[in-house]
């Protein structure tokens, strides 16, 4: 049963006009004060070695501990890069805002509220909970409001929702994207938590009853194969109020990113959230996979790729890089002592 699916989950969602190579922009020589600082940075953090590699989804413990990679996006187009940026591995957890927005899109602010709040849980990813006074899950970036949104989003057959997600994705990284079967199959085998979720919900009528459907587009979507590029690139997607800034495809309806920027403010790292949002202060989300990516209002993407993760489930090299990142490039939403968000633009215009 599960292999007959994978048949169809890995021929889906192959967007027809799309490189499987995103060409990018010539970068001008001022950008190379931006290219020094994210090779310090790559040179700094690529031999911390603190952390673990995710093994509850067994397909992701064979990921290389020793890759690193890190990719800064602009809105008009140039990218600066270090490292592992150009290796393949699963989207997992931040596949949730993308789906979030794709909710928004097709079933309208209200419907999707009636099936997912916007409140920090404070909790791990992976707790089974529901918002008592609400039963519904607490945000749509924690792993019960990620079904709820999956559920939202799937189609029937379920290879369409599977499809019609790979599809936007593709779109917003400007190449093609597929589905990783080997990982989504470790990750359908091994999912019961996810499954306790799903029927918790279910229980509650947070989600309709094709359950088994729900999780399935669930799993695809965290198994979606990217690089630090791909990722940066969707992050300067949202950016850059929904178009791709290569392609210039507009992927993103810009009604709804502000509020997929503010849910991944509050909510994208967990019971990390309020630390990060202090230290980094930026719009993002992490995944097991070891890939975090963040987003700088009409400026920037950012994407940082290592396996090796902190108790929370986030990339501890990621962690770092970001830190450091926001610290040089004033990326902080509430730094107001130098130049702030626009000091990218002012970097590429000296
Ligand atoms: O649901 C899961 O367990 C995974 N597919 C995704 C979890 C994840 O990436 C959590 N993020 N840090």
């Amino acid at each position: 049963m599960i292999g007959e699916d994978s048949e169809a989950v890995e021929t889906a969602g192959r967007t027809k006009n799309l490189p499987s190579l995103l060409s990018i922009r010539e970068t001008p020589a001022a950008g190379s004060h931006i290219q020094d600082i994210v090779d310090a940075i790559y040179e700094k953090y690529h031999n911390v070695d603190d952390g673990e590699v995710a093994t509850y989804i067994p397909e992701l413990s064979k990921a290389n501990p020793k890759h690193f990679g890190i990719c800064l996006a602009t809105v008009d187009g140039h990218v600066f890069r270090a490292g592992d940026w150009n290796k393949e591995f699963t989207i997992q957890s931040m596949c949730k805002p993308f789906a979030f927005q794709m909710a928004l899109e097709q079933c309208g602010m209200e419907k999707t509220l009636q099936h997912v709040g916007v409140e920090p849980s404070g909790d791990p990813f992976n707790s089974i909970e529901l918002d008592p006074k609400t039963t519904r899950p607490f945000n749509p970036m924690v792993n019960a409001g990620a079904i709820a949104m999956a559920s939202l989003i799937k189609k029937s057959p379920v290879e369409a929702g599977i499809e019609s997600y790979v599809d936007k994705m593709s779109q917003a990284a400007g190449r093609n994207l597929r589905v990783d079967w080997a990982v989504m199959q470790s990750e359908t085998l091994t999912g019961n938590r996810n499954r306790a979720i799903a029927y918790l919900m279910r229980n509650f009528g947070t989600i309709d009853e094709q359950v088994n459907e729900s999780l399935q587009q669930y799993f695809a979507q965290c198994s979606l194969l990217v690089t630090c590029q791909d990722m940066a690139m969707m992050a300067a997607t949202l950016a850059n109020m929904g178009a791709n800034p290569i392609t210039e495809a507009r992927v993103f309806d810009v009604q709804y990113v502000k509020y997929v920027l503010t849910v991944m403010f509050t909510c994208g790292l967990y019971d990390y959230a309020g630390g990060w949002a202090y230290e980094v202060g930026l719009p993002a989300k992490s995944g097991v996979g070891g890939g975090i990516f963040g987003v700088v209002n009409r400026q920037l993407g950012i994407a940082v790729y290592s396996p090796k993760l902190d108790a929370q489930g986030n990339s501890v090299r990621g962690i770092l890089a970001c830190k450091e990142l926001a610290s040089h490039f004033g990326l902080h939403a509430f730094e107001l002592t130098n130049v702030g968000s626009s000091f990218m633009q002012w970097m590429l215009e000296t």
